[in-house]
């Protein structure tokens, strides 16, 4: 996946494009480029690795030009190098090419180029894009040189997903924008016209933004913006006004996004909570919004998902199944796409998406359709794809989470996810009043529990930290709701410290995964107060009988997980027992912190990785 960014207005491009690229950089940042319109020619700064590489080519390489496309890239076809990296240009370089996606049919259309006699500088499917447009604008010569129908004329010859924006040597004052599976957003302000491909990198100069819809063009220019079909009808342009804030996509005083993010969890679980609890005389009661399904006959339900928003999908199978005794299937999304699975009579397909546009979770949403299921998302980004192609939506509230590694947009998951719970059995009339006002009391208290927790388990995983950042593996146990939250501390420290750290149910461990405890082998068990804790404390004497290196995961007065485990990381004891997950996985997000900067990584941009998969 990858960002693309553009820029029309009074002042010159290059470091507006570069603060646009860094609220993008989240969706890949292996290489990154620019080209600006400079006086009837295209000029282009490009360079390798990460975006300081071309902020630094930039100052010794001056770009002027009041237009410009720019883009960061994760890559997919060709390394990460600079020749690889975007804006690609044709031949002559009158036309530039930055794109978002996979042209999956591109093999065919270099040959056929090559053909044509075309010199290929690149080996990414996205440079076919540019020369095509630049043949076809030739061809547009008699009628005086027109780019609209020049890059209509290509759309059709491609195949796959694309968002891409070009510009022409001949045009200096316009840019053409193009949208079919991937997103890409129109921004309009006092002064200038942007676009992008999510809405933080519009801001601070756009104030309203406008989502282009698949099949759709956008003629930019600094006065404004034609939207019309591939085919060429005009679309009612629709702006809204951007209800984010500059700083909601700024680090603020933390080093990092992923650390800042870690510390919003209590105010996100507050906002979210506020958003669903209304009170009435008195009383809490559950605000139900209207998901476009009667949840009264729901019979079963399947949620789709990838990784971490997997993980917490998990964790809903079991509220749903306590709560509202209904049947739960939890699948992988890449697996979903490609199976044959059955509808079930009154069944209900839940994508859960913090990013609302991972390819994977994006085709079960069509093929969950497909099936004649009724599907409804839970989504950070409402304008996102997955929530505009389904027939109802939760919204997360987290606000943006810039940092790769999911933190705060895992744990509102898990309580909204929870609430859609209680949602389901007070339509199917199993939660009573006063249940329904002793539960969401309950819930109240969570925000607090997450910042005492936070506070109370810095030293402990700190000083963890300090000592296992060395070890190049570790392993992750917990059992029943802690399952999810072993799987996803260990997906943390594989992300952001690249250790090879894995989570197993620990009723599994003694079946074969119990070889790899040895001396050197930190391994990190969940262990609150739950119906689970016997049998943990087995575990933990099985591990430390192997002289493994135990890290209790539990309760600051529990004795007995002191004088077992080297470390304790304390969390408070959940009043809304369900939820003490959301508590327990507080330490190992800040305990993957912690390793991954002892270990020189990057936290916000992890290698190899992008904040949402948008291709297969
Ligand atoms: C989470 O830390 C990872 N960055 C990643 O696995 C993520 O959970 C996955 O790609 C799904 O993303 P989504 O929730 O935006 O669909």
């Amino acid at each position: 996946m990858c960002g693309i960014a553009g820029y029309l207005g009074p002042h010159n491009a290059d470091q507006i494009l570069l603060v646009a690229l860094e609220r993008l950089k989240y969706r890949g940042y292996d290489s990154a480029g620019m080209a600006l319109l400079d006086q009837g020619k295209i000029v282009v700064r490009k360079a390798a690795g990460t975006l300081e590489h071309l902020a630094q080519k930039l100052i010794t390489e001056p770009a002027a030009g009041h237009a410009g496309i720019a883009h960061t890239r994760w890559a997919t076809h060709g390394a990460p190098t600079e020749i690889n990296s975007h804006p690609h240009q044709s031949s002559a370089g009158r036309v530039a090419v930055v794109h978002n996606g996979i042209i999956e049919n591109h093999d065919a259309l270099r040959k056929e180029l090559q053909a044509t006699g075309v010199v290929f500088r690149s080996q990414t499917d996205t440079e076919v894009i540019p020369h095509l447009i630049a043949q076809a604008y030739a061809h547009t010569a008699d009628a005086g040189g027109d780019p609209l129908l020049a890059v209509r004329a290509v759309i059709p010859r491609l195949t796959g997903s694309f968002a891409f924006a070009v510009i022409f040597a001949d045009f200096p004052e316009r840019i053409i924008a193009v949208r079919q599976g991937s997103p890409l957003l129109i921004g309009r302000g006092p002064e200038a016209m942007m676009l992008a491909s999510d809405i933080p990198a519009l801001l601070p100069h756009a104030d309203h933004v406008l989502h282009l819809d698949d099949g759709h063009l956008a003629d930019v220019t600094h006065t404004g913006v034609e939207i019309s079909t591939f085919a060429g009808a005009p679309v009612t342009a629709t702006f809204a006004r951007i209800e984010i804030s500059a700083d909601a996509v700024t680090k603020g005083s933390f080093d990092s996004f992923m650390a800042k993010e870690i510390a919003e969890q209590p105010t996100v679980l507050e906002r979210l909570l506020a958003s669903r609890i209304q009170v009435l005389a008195g009383c809490d009661h559950l605000v139900m919004p209207d998901l476009g399904v009667d949840l009264a006959t729901v019979r079963h339900v399947t949620f789709i998902a990838c990784v971490t928003s997997w993980h917490a999908a998990l964790l809903a199978k079991r509220f749903i199944e306590h709560l509202a005794g209904i049947p739960v299937e939890v699948e992988v999304a890449s697996e979903y796409r490609y199976r044959k699975p059955l509808a079930i009579p009154g069944g209900l397909a839940v994508a859960i998406s913090q990013s609302g546009e991972t390819a994977d979770t994006l085709a079960s949403v069509r093929l969950a359709k497909r099936l004649g299921l009724p599907v409804i998302a839970l989504v950070n980004v409402m304008s996102s794809t997955i929530a505009r192609e389904s027939s109802g939506v939760m919204p997360l509230f987290a606000g943006p989470e810039i940092g790769v590694a999911s933190t705060k947009a895992y744990t509102a998951q898990v309580l909204a996810l929870y609430l859609f719970a209680l949602q389901l059995a007070k339509a199917k009339g199993l939660l009573t009043p006063s249940a329904e006002a002793s539960i969401l009391e309950d819930l109240r208290t969570l925000p607090d529990q997450v910042r005492n927790t936070l506070a109370g388990c810095e030293n402990a995983v700190s000083e963890a930290a300090a000592l296992f950042a060395p070890a190049d593996a570790s392993v992750f146990l917990g059992r029943l709701g802690e399952h999810p939250t072993a799987l996803e501390g260990a997906l943390k420290l594989k992300e952001i410290a690249y250790i090879h750290a894995n989570g197993y149910p620990a009723g599994e461990f003694k079946h074969g995964p119990i070889a790899l405890v040895t001396a050197h082998l930190p391994v990190i068990c969940l262990c609150p107060h739950d119906e689970a804790y016997e049998k943990m404390l087995s575990n933990l004497q099985e591990v430390r009988a192997r002289h493994g290196r135990l890290i209790g995961v539990g309760h600051a007065d529990d004795h007995h997980l002191h004088d077992l485990c080297d470390h304790v990381f304390p969390i408070e004891r959940a009043r809304a027992k369900a939820l003490q997950p959301i508590l327990s996985i507080l330490p190992l997000q800040r305990y993957a912190y912690h390793v991954a900067k002892r270990r020189g990584c990057n936290v916000d941009q992890p290698r190899n990785l992008a904040k949402s998969v948008t291709v297969e």
